[in-house]
């Protein structure tokens, strides 16, 4: 039986010990283990078992050591308030690197790396960077351990905080170790935050590095993280495993990594539906994820927030897990008006990062209440008055919670075979152009509508196209190999569903707005009624209109009752502005000519027939 080395132990743990697992594998990941401790340096090792007695003592030592604030029992049981240096505040694209053999498999919208060379600038970064440092071992589980469409991985950290916040967005535990014996295939991660300490040196709050990379290598399976301690660099098992390298698994393997909700969505007849959407981020996500619908009847059960694997069934349908196991939110703009779901899955159980601290030692945060408190610690732990100028929270300030804590939580929320699609939504944040909903004619123009999913920077004039971000498929910044290849797969995967069982494809933008800058449509609950139409249009009981950019509803069809909004505005909502499509269309095809010949020939081929459509209209 292999043993791991331990350099020198500090004292004598309670927990950490490796476990008694045995079998093949275990050597691979022993020697791994061994290998990043003799580079990195720790003062111990410590194998975590994800018990609820090593969560609460990590917890607790946090306490002590003054790295995080428990907040009163009364009001927030067992939770807990992180403040983060205030450089490392979000997730760093520019030092995210794809290192793969080849830069045209990073494709264009990635950082490429060659993969020795980078190789060789962060190892002497992670030379002795856990130094008077805990180095954790934590395996995990991403979906139900041993479901068919799971995947394991192990981090490495020295930072306790991510390991905790592991143990709530993921499942860890010793059953991943048997499987990892058993000779499974798993992903290597490791993450240091990059703050050696010299004997005797006192620890900071939140230990980071100015320097940052975080490294991923598709074709060895590996992410390495150095620098950050913020939750999209630090929980590895997120962006960089969950999207960026089972992007690439995927890809292999013939199956999708998206950056998607997932919910059940139960009609008043009673009849169940799923529904997966990419949205980019901060374009409401988990606001649908976490949908109440306004119209009677309707019900949404919550599935996934963030994450969704898909991948084709035997059935010709196309089936969806969420792989996490916990809800890594926006906090502020998170309240009773806008998403109440949210608000009561963060009763206690939660650790809030970079949200103001109360008096009374519960959180706030810009728009959990209509008033703010009169008096709070804000996010630097600065003093805080609504007269200060200032949010209190910052605007990336996030809550990491168990998802089984959420009321409306599917009771299968975690079947390991998941649930078959009946739709996919793609939206993003247009002012203009783009109508409340509108339906792709077959797949491949679903295919190329997701490619083209935007978001303007600013509210631009009507009718006009204004400065667009590109985020295909919402996964720019989460995508591991070259976009074009990706929307190939995207083809590709419909091939394999069966025709009449491939979910149905719908294009949504809830942020459309008048010429006075208002928002056009009411949103958040309401959105229950652009949901009733799709339903309805899978069902077969509504109709569709015609356009060039795909099917619209006919608006007498759309469930209106009880919203205020004029005529006016309904028929702004849906208007295709002829002109600025074409524009837009120029822009679309700027952007396929930036991938080398590599965009797809259906695509192409689709942006010629929208152009003739458009011609024609
Ligand atoms: P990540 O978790 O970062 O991937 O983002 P997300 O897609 O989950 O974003 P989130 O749900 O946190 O986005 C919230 C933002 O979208 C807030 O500013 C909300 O007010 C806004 N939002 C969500 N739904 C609606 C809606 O229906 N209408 C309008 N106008 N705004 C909405
Ligand atoms: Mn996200
Ligand atoms: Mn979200």
């Amino acid at each position: 039986v292999p043993q791991t080395t331990r350099p020198t132990i500090k004292t004598v743990p309670t927990f950490g010990e490796m476990p008694a697992v045995y079998g093949e594998g275990m050597a691979d990941l022993v020697a791994w283990v061994d290998k990043v401790a003799a580079l990195t340096t720790p003062d111990r090792v410590h194998w975590v078992d994800g018990s609820r007695a090593e969560n609460d003592a990590l917890l607790r030592e946090m306490v002590d050591e003054g790295k995080i604030i428990k907040l009163n029992p009364e009001w927030r049981p067992g939770s807990y308030l992180a403040r983060s240096h205030p450089s490392d505040v979000a997730r760093t694209e520019a030092r995210t690197f794809i290192a793969s053999q080849r830069e045209t498999d990073a494709g264009p919208t990635n950082n490429w790396a060659e993969p020795d060379e980078i190789r060789a600038t962060i190892n002497p970064l992670f030379e002795g960077s856990m130094r008077g440092r805990t180095m954790y071992v934590v395996p995990f589980s991403m979906g139900a351990v041993g479901g068919p469409l799971s995947h394991i991985g192990v981090q490495i950290t020295d930072s306790a905080y991510a390991v905790v916040s592991i143990g709530i967005m993921t499942r860890v535990g010793t059953d991943v170790l048997r499987q990892i014996a058993d000779g499974a295939p798993w992903v290597k991660t490791v993450h240091s935050v990059g703050a050696p300490l010299a004997p005797g040196e006192q620890d900071v709050a939140w230990p980071c590095n100015d320097e940052k990379y975080i490294v991923h290598f598709p074709d060895t399976l590996e992410v390495w993280s150095f620098g950050s301690g913020y939750g999209g660099n630090a929980i590895l098992a997120k962006k960089c495993f969950a999207l960026r390298i089972a992007s690439v698994i995927g890809r292999n393997e013939g199956w999708l990594a998206e950056h998607m909700l997932l919910i059940r969505v139960i009609s008043p007849e009673g009849k169940a539906y799923h529904v997966a959407a990419a949205f980019p981020s901060a374009c409401g996500k988990t606001n649908l994820a976490m949908l109440r619908p306004t119209i009677p009847g309707w019900r949404v059960e919550t599935i996934g927030d963030d994450i969704a694997w898909l991948r084709p069934g035997d059935d010709g349908r196309l089936w969806a897990i969420n792989p996490e196991a916990g809800f890594f939110g926006v906090a502020p703009g998170t309240g009773e008006s806008t998403n109440v779901a949210a608000v009561e899955t963060l009763w206690g159980n939660t650790i809030f990062t970079n949200v103001a601290l109360r008096p009374d030692g519960d959180v706030w945060w810009e728009g959990l209440t209509d008033t703010p408190p009169a008096k709070l610690t804000d996010w630097e732990g600065k003093p805080w008055t609504p007269d200060s100028g200032r949010p209190a929270a910052h605007p990336n300030s996030r809550f990491t919670v168990r998802a089984s804590q959420c009321p409306q939580i599917a009771a299968d929320w975690d079947a390991p075979e998941g649930v078959p699609l009946d739709v996919i939504l793609f939206g993003g944040r247009r002012a203009t152009n783009v109508p409340l909903v509108v339906e792709a004619t077959d797949w491949t123009h679903g295919v190329f509508m997701g490619s083209n999913i935007s978001s303007e920077r600013t509210a631009a004039a009507e009718g006009t196209v204004g400065e667009l971000r590109r985020d295909p498929f919402a996964m720019l910044p989460f995508c591991g190999y070259n976009l074009a290849d990706y929307f190939g797969h995207w083809l590709r995967i419909g091939q394999k569903l069966r025709f009449d069982r491939a979910p149905r494809i719908f294009q949504v933008n809830w942020f459309r707005k008048g010429d006075d800058g208002r928002f056009l449509w009411p949103g958040f609950g309401d959105n229950a009624r652009v949901i009733d139409w799709i339903i309805r249009r899978v069902e077969g009981s509504v109709g569709a209109v015609d356009s060039p950019v795909g099917r619209l509803p006919k608006t007498d069809e759309l469930n209106l009752d009880g919203v205020e909004i004029s005529d006016a505005d309904v028929e702004a909502l849906f208007s295709i502005d002829r002109d600025s499509w074409m524009r837009e269309s120029e822009l679309t095809e700027d952007f396929y000519r930036t991938f080398d010949g590599r965009v797809p020939a259906p695509l192409w081929a689709e942006l010629s027939a929208l152009r003739y459509r458009l011609q024609r209209a």
